[in-house]
Parts: structure tokens; sequence; C-alpha cells
């Protein structure tokens, strides 16, 4: 054990059945700061990829290549990418980007980028309403895109929205969310990554859907989690996922973010918040603690409000 109740970091008591590392996929700047009503200037955005880049995160999502209009926070993502040309040497650091189409994926490549995302939902209102197409459109349209990025080497993550819930249709069922998930990776996606895009999993939902997309034929080593923390189930969800075999967790430091074509999706799990369970568990995430909190509070400053996240309130309270 190591720790003491009053310092800065949590006892460390490992529980059996879990892995001994976690992948964190940060997506603060794309999934945080696309749900913010103020835009936040180019040069803060490339600092604080920056500061989460030398806090350990190795993951970190930078911006999409979507229609600026639909995301006007992310309509710089063409000034932002050559401010992020030194990141890659502060570590083995990887900056994914949301591509939802060939524009797109024609804008990322100019760039250099060399791991990008196409992102999917199980239902069809939420397709409609993100991505102006039917799921099976959608599909089609990601085709060309995942097959010219592989062709290229680029690696690919399929994201899959409203697995667990959609807040215009409701219970999604299973079925629906194995038939697409397997159609995603079936494109040739390398990652899929189960979104609850509105935060109302809970761990016994999440157990499950893992289980039917393993008996699928989708392997658990390629999934990862994706939860937004609306009614504080995140973290429960997560450690379900964890006990299932999952090694990959998306979270966005100081709990920023949203969608902004979900109502009722608030922040997603706070990335302070899985760094403290999992260095409570001894699960090496490579990621320092104080330095993360300290660039979630400047954030926080950047956009003139306090973080949501527990961990960052408690460990940058002051008496
Ligand atoms: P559309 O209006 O159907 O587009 O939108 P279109 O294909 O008909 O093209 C219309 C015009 O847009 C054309 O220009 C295109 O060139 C242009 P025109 O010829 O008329 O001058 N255009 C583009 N311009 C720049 N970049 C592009 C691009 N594509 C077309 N990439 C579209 C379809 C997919 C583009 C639109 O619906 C879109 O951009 N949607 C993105 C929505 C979004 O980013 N949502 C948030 C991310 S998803 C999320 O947050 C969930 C996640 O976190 C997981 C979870 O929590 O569940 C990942
Ligand atoms: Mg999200």
């Amino acid at each position: 054990m190591t720790g003491t109740p009053g310092t800065a970091l949590p006892m460390t008591v490992p529980a059996s059945g879990l892995p001994a590392r976690v992948r964190i996929h940060e997506v603060g700047a794309r999934d945080g700061l696309q749900n913010e009503s103020t835009v936040v200037p180019t040069e803060v955005k490339a600092q604080f990829i920056r500061r989460l880049a030398e806090a350990g995160l190795g993951t970190i999502e930078a911006t999409s290549f979507v229609h600026p209009k639909w995301v006007p926070q992310l309509a710089d993502a063409e000034r932002l990418f050559p401010l992020l040309g030194d990141i890659a040497d502060i570590g083995d650091v990887e900056l994914p980007v949301l591509v939802p189409n060939e524009r797109g994926l024609d804008r990322a490549l100019a760039l250099g980028v060399r791991r990008i995302a196409v992102f999917g939902s199980a239902t069809e209102t939420f397709a409609a309403r993100n991505l102006n197409r039917t799921v099976d459109e959608s599909l089609a349209m990601f085709e060309p895109v995942v097959a010219r990025a592989r062709a290229d080497g680029v690696a690919v993550r399929g994201y899959l929205s409203m697995c667990f819930g959609d807040p215009w249709e409701g219970a999604v069922p299973l079925g629906q969310v194995v038939r697409v998930a397997k159609a995603l990776m079936d494109l040739g996606c390398d990652e899929l990554s189960l979104g609850d895009t509105i935060g109302v999993a809970t761990p016994g939902q999440v157990a499950a859907l893992l289980a039917a997309l393993a008996e699928a034929g989708v392997p658990t080593a390629a999934v990862g989690v994706h939860f937004h923390d609306t009614y504080g189930q995140a973290l429960s969800n997560t450690l379900a996922a964890l006990q299932q075999g999952v090694t990959t967790v998306d979270a966005s430091a100081g709990g920023l973010g949203g969608c902004p074509y979900a109502r009722s999706a608030t922040g997603n799990l706070a990335t302070e918040d899985l760094v403290w369970m999992l260095d409570g568990l001894g699960i090496e995430t490579g990621v320092d603690l104080g330095a993360l909190t300290a660039t979630s509070v400047w954030m926080a400053e950047q956009l003139g409000r306090p973080s949501p996240s527990r961990t960052v309130r408690a460990l940058s309270h002051k008496e």
C-alpha cells in the first residue's frame, strides 16, 4: 500500500480480475470543447493538448474534421493541427481526429493525420441529427473513408453512439447495437468505442453488451468504453467494463464535454476521477494526476467556470 488519507494520492490496494494497465483515450479537446458555448482560441487549445501530453496522456483526440457549420467550436482544425507538431517529441503521443466522410478525410490527410475515428449511431434518430443520414447511409459514407485510411496505413477507430439509451427513442435493443457495432468492425475499424452518449447506462447493461459483442465475434480487446457521466454512473460502468477485460477507457480532462446533437448529454467521465480510481487499484496509466489536475484547473479558468470533476475539485480545494 502507498499513500495515506489526507494526501493527494489514493491508497493503492489492488483488486483481482482487473488489467495491469489501461490506455486512456483523452477526449477533452474534442468531445469537451465541441460542446462549449464559447469558442476557445486555437492557441489555448494547442496549449491544452500540450499540457495533457506532458501530464502523460498518450492518446489525445485533438479535433474534428466535420462540417464547420455543424460544430463551429472545432472549425479551426486546419489552424490547430500545425501548432501540435512538436507534441510527438514529448513522448509517443497519438493525436486522433474525428472524420465523418471523405471530405473530412482529405482535410485530415493533408495535415499528416495518422489516426482517425468515424462515428456511427445505434439509433436512427441520432444518425439523422448527428450525420444527416440513416444508420445504413452513414455506414455507406464511412466505407470509403475506412478503406482509404487503412490503405494509407492510418488507424481507424469506430465510435458507436447511443449504445445504452437514446433521448428520443428510449431503450435501444441489444441486437440493434450489436448489428451496427459489427458493421463498423466489418468495414475495417481497428477499434470500437461504445458510447453512452447521454450517460444512462448501469453496470449490468455494460457487462451484457460486452458479452453480446464477444459472442458476435467482436473481441473485447478491440473495444473501448466512452461513458458520459449524466447520472453519476460512469466510474461504476468503467469498473464493470474492466472486469470484462476492457483496457481502453475514454475520458475527458476535468469532465468537460457533452454532445451538441444530443440533448441531456453532459460531460464525459472526468479523466482525473478515472485516474484516481485506477491509481487506487494499482492499474498503470502513465498519467501524473497532479499535472493533469493543474491542467484542468487552468482550462476551467480559460472557460470561466469550475471543473465538474469531483477529483479536480477535491485536489484543488484551498482552505
Ligand atoms: P451534410 O449537410 O449532409 O453534408 O452533413 P453533405 O455531404 O450534403 O455536404 C454539404 C456541404 O458540406 C458540401 O459543401 C460539402 O463539401 C460540405 P458544398 O458542396 O455544398 O459547398 N462538407 C464538409 N465540409 C468540411 N468538412 C467536412 C464536410 N463534409 C461535407 N467533413 C456531415 C453531413 C456528416 C458533414 C454533417 O452532418 C457533420 O459534419 N456532422 C458532424 C456532427 C458532429 O461532429 N457531432 C459531434 C461528434 S459525435 C459525438 O460527439 C459522439 C461521440 O462523442 C460518442 C458518444 O458520446 O456517443 C463520438
Ligand atoms: Mg461523447
